[in-house]
């Protein structure tokens, strides 16, 4: 048996809008619609672009729309959507490269804002140094520490998608994920504490909903704005 496949192709500057083309795939029970995508590209259509790498929910590249949801296709089922049709789009909210690739700069430049490293001040230690943990001081931040940077939920958040400049979801968790590390001694709220940030979030959690990681990334949000709330009574609370 097959299933219908529908994905949408698209050439930016050479095709006036995206068009579904349709393909037959080898319904087989333990396939993912990554490989039905990869039988459309090794068999049936050298010319489909599309993200993936490691086909174990580790990479984070091969998000795409299924059917209208922001799914990882290396760990979505074709039997999971019957006899079909399986509809395939790109990553909504975000510039379509070709096909189904989708632009992430903007994405990552919002990453790098938010200073996602350990900052330290006012020592000289070597690179060779180390700062011991408790297993308690690990789990205050190590949900957090879980994210695979695959965008579905800026595809799924209301307001990234009518405000693209909103920082969103996974990088507001990770700035959570440094700023509850106990290593940590730098401060985000210049960056967090914005009406494009924490404050723009209102908190319909679809992020949360589509995380296939289990990051809450709305949980991080909510968390930080009695942070910064905190803040404006206690200046000297930071955390
Ligand atoms: Fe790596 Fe799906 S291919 S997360």
């Amino acid at each position: 048996t097959d299933i219908r496949v529908e994905v949408a192709r698209y050439r930016p500057g050479q095709d006036e809008e995206p068009v579904f083309q349709g393909y037959d795939v080898p319904l087989v029970a333990d396939w993912a619609v990554l490989d039905g995508l990869n039988y459309i590209k090794d068999q049936l259509d050298g010319s489909l672009s599309y993200r993936w790498s490691c086909r174990m929910g580790v990479c984070g590249s091969c998000g795409m729309t299924v059917n209208g949801e922001p799914r990882l296709t290396c760990g979505t089922f074709l039997t999971e959507f019957g006899g079909g049709p399986i509809r395939i789009e790109p990553l909504k909210g975000f510039p379509v490269i070709r096909d189904l690739v989708v632009d992430i700069d903007g994405f990552l430049a919002k990453l790098s804002s938010v200073r996602p490293w350990l900052v330290r001040e006012g020592e000289e230690l070597p690179l060779s140094a180390e700062y011991a943990q408790t297993p308690e001081q690990l789990e205050a931040y190590k949900q957090y520490s879980m994210c695979i940077n695959c965008l579905l939920c800026y595809s799924a958040c209301p307001v990234y998608v009518l405000d693209p400049d909103f920082l969103g979801p996974a990088a507001i968790a990770l700035a959570q994920r440094y700023n509850l590390d106990s290593r940590d001694m730098g401060d985000r709220f210049d960056v967090l504490n914005q009406e494009d940030a924490v404050w723009g979030c209102t908190f319909v959690g679809e992020c949360t909903r589509v995380c296939p990681k289990h990051v809450d990334p709305a949980e991080a949000i909510q968390r930080y704005k009695v942070t910064a709330a905190l803040r404006s009574v206690l200046p000297w609370s930071r955390r």
